[in-house]
Formats: structure tokens, C-alpha cells, sequence
């Protein structure tokens, strides 16, 4: 979204040449325009920051709304309203008791561990008043991918949520001993070594501290780290610049959000999404949003017309849930306006506004480290927005060619890339420049490395790789087709499937595992699935498997399906070969493999038949 001044005239001037020469953008040629002028406005702030080094951070706006809206509803929480002021002063509070201990100094990280509530968002303000960044940890990752959090982000000090500190039983001794400090959301511990926090709360100042603790003159200083899953088998930390986090808080505003909007977030804050756009965005605006713990899909509407709420947050398996809710009265009954997520599939979208009326949904592209984004602000259905050579003017990418079956971009005799035809689909490529930097992940070159693409069209240049397949239509709208590569998506997280065969290895019987994921009627992304070989001598034991992935696995990343093979097909580059597993799917009456389902009701792996996969594929049986 960042524009120079040179680019916005190249841009006006070019308005009316693209009028004349292209006739398809007519139907949106005005809303586009509309759109990519407001971006440029917010561009434009930030390229001051840039140039002033005076950078007025997300955290800086809210302590300016704070003093000019004092009074106005941040967050609502199970019922309770908490001010602007309220999250001011409890913030500084938090700032005040770490201060006073004096173990914290700017540019340190502390890891946050916590579910969704206002001391989510108190905990984390005052660890940036101080000039500390951020490392959100996901409240599902298990113990060992847990440690390996703080290696990456080299946080020292660890602040839990109440309700999550028993899942850290086991790692304590370790945290312990690489000295980091675990401080609990409790007023009083039984555990040795855990430091209370709200007790300490209660007795501190709630003044703020100095503004130069947290100033910062450069866009590129992070201020958050946020965990995404990693091709190596362990969490990778995304580093977050103020410049990714303003230009997130940027989203609603952009989409035409004001500041009496009434945001509803029930998404995880520790993902980009519900922090940096839901908080960041409702912030921005001045406007109050109504916090979840959990998404609930039979509260989901009473909420909305209890608090009145005009934007909320999803992501595709949201909506779908909402739409599999038995129908009742009024349910067109609200003043919800407008959504904004990732990752609505087309039938949802259809049947989202048959049953709940004309909201318009407004989808996001990006990833929380990549360069860039997409966002159809036009509402039409199926696509991430609009690929328009006005798009091309601040960012640049391309659709390349790639090889499915080699899981690779297709070079050709000249080693380079080559650009799919409109309406074929490709890997989406982001060019790396000044203008769209990619500013890696917190302690891991190698990381970084692999995400690059380069001599992509010419020698030397360098392209963010997506992972995403994507296509352009005749109307220039682009919409996501698919995942390559090492992840998948299930229930709205990043499944790594390196993390996952290396847990499966470790199970005794088992030889060699590859897993991959495959598509499920009437469900969003992938299910994971393991294509696995047995040890000779040993047994598939679908007890000692279902415990081992029960203790060491997220619930998202459990295979759902095994196949048991003789033996494992190699790509050409001995890297385990998937396409053809995640072709042929999970159905029984055409795999001659045997097959087994994770039975959650049974606590076992049981073997699939056809009964279990018709109830699986109609919907029957929930997954
Ligand atoms: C919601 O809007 C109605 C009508 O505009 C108003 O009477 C009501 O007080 C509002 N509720 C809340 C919680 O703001």
C-alpha cells in the first residue's frame, strides 16, 4: 500500500488513458479508483513517516484515542464494556510493574501465551509501551514446538493466561532451565518459580510511561512476532514491522469502516488477523469491538443483534459453520453490514447471503510475513480482489507457471519463469523491492531462503514465494485455487506436514510416513492425511497411533486419514512424492491400500469402510 508521490501522478495521469483503453474495467472502473485512492491516502502517511522518521505507531493512535475518546467503548467482554481509558490505564499498569522490576529494556521480546481477552490486548500494549516487542504463541502448539518459540524470538520472559498455565506443566522445568521467566495472569501460584502477575497489578501505578520508551523512527522496527507453521517441522516467528501492523490497521478503514462501527472478532488473536486488522483496525477507527473467547455458532447472531454489530471477522469455515445452523425466524434481522476474512468458497458465499442478506464480503489475501495483498472491495463472488494494471502500478507480481507433480515453478531452456495466460492458473510471485520488502522470520536465514524465488524473469532479480496458486479471470479478477508445497490449511491454522511426519516417525511401528492433504466435501481447506509404512515385524496398531498424535499433535494437525503402502514413491529430486496420494483422496472402493479414520468417539484409528466414508463425504459425521 505504500506509494511515492511520483507513482500517484504517474497514476492520475494514466487514469485516462486505461478509461479510453480498457473497456472490461468500466463496471468497476469508479469503485476501483475510489478504492486505490484511499489506499494511496493511507500510502501517502506512511511514506511521511518514512521521510519525517517520525512513525505514529497503532499503539501511538491508540493512546491518542484514548485521550480524545476516553469514555467510548474499546472492547466488549462477556458482557463487560471496558473504555478506551479502562485499556489505557491497565495497559500502563502492566507497563509500570515491569518497570519497576526493571527486567525488561527496550528492543527486548516477551512471549504472550494467552487466550482472547482484554489482557490480551493490556498485556500487549504495555509490554509496546515500553518499547518490548510481542511474540504471540499459539494456545494450541504442544510443548516441544513451544520451546522452540522462545529460541526463535529470544524471549526471555513469558507472560501465560490463567487458564493455559497447566499446559505448560511439563516444559516449566525446561523454561527454567534456559532461565525464562514465567509470569501467570493469577493473583497467587502453586507452581515453585511462576511469578504472579495480578496481584502485582493491583498494587501499580496506572501512569503511563514516557513516550521515548516506544518511540521508534523507523518503519522497519518490529513490534510483534507472530508464529506461523514451518516447512522444517517447528513454528517459524514472522516478524511484524510497524509498517505490516499500520498498514493491517488500515483494512476496515479502507473497506469503509467508521468509527461507529461495532466490530465483532471471534477469530484467535494470537493469528495477524484478529490483532493486527480486528484491534488494529477497531483502533484506527476509534470504534469498539465485542471480543470472544471462542467462536460460537448458535450465540453468533444473538450477539450481533444484542450489540448491534456491524463488522465482524471470518474465515471461510466460519461462515459455513453459521450456514449449517438450523434456519430460524428474522435471521436477515440485523445491521451487519459488512465481513472481512479469508477463504469464503463460493457456494458459502452464495448460500451466506441467501439465508443472512446482502452483507458485503469483503476478502482479504496475504500472509501475515508476505509482501503482498489483495482485498476485493467490489464484493463479487469467489474472488481476493481485482488484478488491475491500476494494482500493477503499486505492486508487483505475477502468476508463474509451476509444476504440480515436481511441486516446483516450471524454468524454462533460459532457466527463467514464464507467466500463465489469463484465466490459467499459477504461482503467485511478489517482486521484493524497497517499496514491498519482505523482512523474513526472527532468527532463521534458512527460513527466509526458501521462501525467495530469484532470477525469476531476469538474472538477479528476487520474488516472495506465495505458496498459493492462483488464476485471473477475463475481468481481471484474481481468486485463490490452491496450496503448494509443504502446508495445508485445516480448521483455519497452517498444517506443516514436515512437522507432522516427524511426530509420526517417532512411532514405533512406523517406517516412513508422507503426509498431505485431501480435500473433504462440505469442508474448507484440507484434511490431513499419512501415507505410511509399516516396519517388518511390526503391526499397524491404531490405539498407539491415535494416543501418540492425541499427546503430541494440535487437533488440526492430526491426520485424519492413514494409508498403509508397501513402499513410497519418489519425485525425481528424492523428495516424497504427493500429488498423486492427494489425487486419489481417501475413498475406500477406489484405494486398494488398507485405509484407517481417526474415530475421536472411539479414541482410535479404526479402519475406514465404506459405511464411515459415505458418512464422512454426505456430512453425516463431523469432522
Ligand atoms: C442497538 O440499536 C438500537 C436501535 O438503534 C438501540 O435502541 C440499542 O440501544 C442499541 N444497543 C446497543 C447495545 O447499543
Amino acid at each position: 500500500m505504500l506509494v511515492s508521490l511520483a507513482w500517484l501522478t504517474a497514476l492520475v495521469a494514466g487514469v485516462f488513458a486505461i478509461l479510453i483503453g480498457q473497456r472490461k474495467c468500466f463496471p468497476y472502473f469508479w469503485k476501483d479508483i475510489f478504492f486505490l485512492a484511499k489506499v494511496a491516502r493511507y500510502g501517502i502517511r506512511l511514506e511521511i513517516y518514512k521521510k519525517t522518521s517520525k512513525v505514529v505507531t497503532v499503539l501511538d493512535r491508540f493512546v491518542q484515542q484514548a485521550a480524545r475518546i476516553p469514555n467510548k467503548p474499546f472492547i466488549i467482554y462477556e458482557g463487560i464494556t471496558y473504555t478506551y481509558r479502562d485499556i489505557d490505564e491497565r495497559s500502563n499498569k502492566v507497563a509500570q510493574v515491569f518497570e519497576k522490576l526493571g527486567t525488561v529494556k527496550k528492543g527486548d521480546t516477551v512471549a504472550l501465551l494467552m487466550s482472547n481477552e482484554p489482557d490480551f490486548v493490556c498485556v500487549w500494549f504495555g509490554l509496546n509501551k515500553l518499547g518490548c516487542s510481542v511474540a504471540f504463541l499459539n494456545t494450541n502448539i504442544k510443548s516441544k514446538s513451544l520451546l522452540h518459540c522462545f529460541n526463535c524470538c529470544g524471549a526471555k520472559i513469558l507472560v501465560v493466561g490463567a487458564d493455559l498455565l497447566g499446559t505448560l506443566e511439563d516444559i516449566l522445568p525446561s523454561l527454567q532451565e534456559d532461565s525464562i521467566q514465567v509470569w501467570a495472569m493469577k493473583k497467587e501460584s502453586s507452581h515453585p518459580g511462576v511469578h504472579t502477575l495480578l496481584d502485582k497489578l493491583e498494587q501499580s501505578s496506572e501512569l503511563p510511561i514516557p513516550s521515548d520508551r516506544r518511540a521508534t523512527t523507523s518503519l522497519k522496527t518490529p513490534t510483534l512476532y507472530i508464529f506461523t507453521s514451518g516447512t522444517t517441522g517447528l513454528p517459524k516467528a514472522a516478524v511484524i514491522t510497524h509498517l505490516q501492523s499500520l498498514k493491517a490497521a488500515g483494512g476496515f478503514w479502507a473497506f469503509g469502516g467508521t468509527r461507529d462501527d461495532m466490530v465483532y472478532i471471534a477469530l484467535p488473536l494470537y493469528h495477524s488477523a484478529a490483532s493486527l486488522i480486528g484491534i488494529g483496525g477497531t483502533v484506527e477507527l476509534g470504534a469498539t469491538c465485542v471480543l470472544k473467547k471462542k467462536f460460537s455458532a448458535s450465540q453468533f447472531w444473538n450477539d450481533c443483534k444484542k450489540y448491534n454489530v456491524t463488522i465482524f471477522q471470518y474465515i471461510g469455515e466460519l461462515c459455513r459453520y453459521l450456514c449449517n445452523q438450523p434456519k430460524a425466524e428474522g435471521e436477515k434481522d440485523h445491521k451487519v453490514r459488512m465481513a472481512v476474512g479469508n477463504g469464503l468458497r463460493q457456494d458459502v458465499w452464495r448460500e451466506f447471503h441467501r439465508r443472512f442478506g446482502e452483507i458485503r464480503m469483503c476478502e482479504v489475501y496475504g500472509s501475515t510475513e508476505g509482501n503482498i495483498c489483495f482485498m476485493n472491495h467490489n464484493g463479487r463472488i469467489g474472488a481476493v480482489g481485482r488484478s488491475t494494471c491500476l494494482y500493477k502500478l503499486f505492486f508487483k507480481y505475477d502468476l508463474v507457471k509451476y509444476d504440480m507433480v515436481k511441486d516446483e515453478p516450471i524454468r524454462n531452456e533460459q532457466g527463467f519463469c514464464e507467466r500463465v495466460r489469463s484465466g490459467e492458473t499459477g504461482l503467485l510471485v511478489s517482486k521484493i523491492s524497497t517499496q514491498s520488502p519482505f523482512f523474513g522470520y526472527a532468527g532463521s536465514k534458512q527460513q527466509t531462503e526458501k521462501k525467495l524465488l530469484r532470477d525469476v524473469f531476469v538474472k538477479g532479480d528476487m520474488y516472495f514465494n506465495t505458496g498459493d496458486l492462483m488464476a485471473e479471470d477475463e475481468e481481471d479478477f484474481i481468486s485463490f485455487k490452491d496450496r503448494v508445497g509443504d502446508t495445508f490449511r485445516w480448521k483455519g491454522e497452517n498444517v506443516a506436514t514436515t512437522e507432522v511426519t516427524e511426530i509420526l516417525g517417532l512411532v514405533d511401528f512406523i517406517q516412513e510416513a508422507n503426509v498431505y492433504g485431501v480435500e473433504v466435501p462440505g469442508n474448507e481447506g484440507r484434511a490431513g492425511m499419512a501415507a505410511v509404512i509399516v516396519r517388518p515385524g511390526f503391526e499397524f496398531d491404531g490405539k498407539k497411533l491415535f494416543d501418540h498424535v492425541l499427546r503430541d499433535l494440535p487437533s488440526y494437525a492430526r491426520p485424519l486419514f492413514i494409508r498403509i503402502q508397501e513402499s513410497m514413491e519418489m519425485t525425481g529430486t528424492f523428495k516424497q512424492q504427493k500429488f498423486g496420494l492427494v489425487k486419489s483422496g481417501f475413498n475406500p472402493s477406489t484405494i486398494s491400500d488398507p485405509l484407517y479414520f481417526l474415530d475421536n468417539a472411539e479414541k482410535c484409528y479404526v479402519p475406514l469402510s465404506g459405511d464411515v466414508y459415505d458418512s464422512i463425504v454426505n456430512g453425516q459425521r463431523k469432522l
